[in-house]
């Protein structure tokens, strides 16, 4: 799996029409798509999916906003993929983010930043379990 992360476009991006020019970047930056899905996350599921940061004052904002509208997932490839892909997306906060990066160009809050990255290859694992059932099919 160190080869894999998961991805997805957040729905501020989705609204915004900027999902088109977020996928051709990922993939012109070496990126295999392995799997992809247009859905959308219930309340339960996205608070399910940022559980991590449930104690934090910005978590119900986060639930809210990331089952506001429809998302893109996807399952990516690439050598280094989980590090290689956190540098494409850049800093959490897109005012903090570095020129060029998904973020930069497309994010408009640190709440509504267009898109998500696995921090670690354990996470990734996670994640493309949590949104791609059927996993060994990818
Ligand atoms: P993500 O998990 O979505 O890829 O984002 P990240 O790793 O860069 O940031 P993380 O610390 O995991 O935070 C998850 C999401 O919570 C929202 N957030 N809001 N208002 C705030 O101060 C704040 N801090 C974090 C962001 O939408 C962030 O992507
Ligand atoms: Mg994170």
């Amino acid at each position: 799996m160190g080869n894999r992360t998961f991805t997805m476009i957040k729905p501020d991006a989705m609204k915004n029409g900027h999902a088109g020019a977020i996928l051709d970047r990922i993939l012109k930056e070496g990126f295999h798509i392995k799997a992809l899905k247009l859905t959308r996350l219930s309340p339960e599921k996205a608070a399910q999916f940022y559980a991590v940061h449930k104690d934090k004052p910005f978590y119900a904002e986060l639930v809210s906003f990331m089952s506001s509208g429809p998302i893109i997932a996807a399952i990516l490839e690439k050598e280094n993929a989980v590090e290689d892909f956190r540098k494409l997306i850049g800093h959490t906060d897109p005012a903090k983010a570095e020129p060029n990066t998904i973020r930069k160009l497309y994010a408009s809050s640190v709440g509504e930043n267009a898109i998500h990255g696995s921090d670690s290859d354990e996470n990734a694992l996670i994640e493309c379990r949590f949104m791609f059932s059927a996993l060994e099919e990818y």
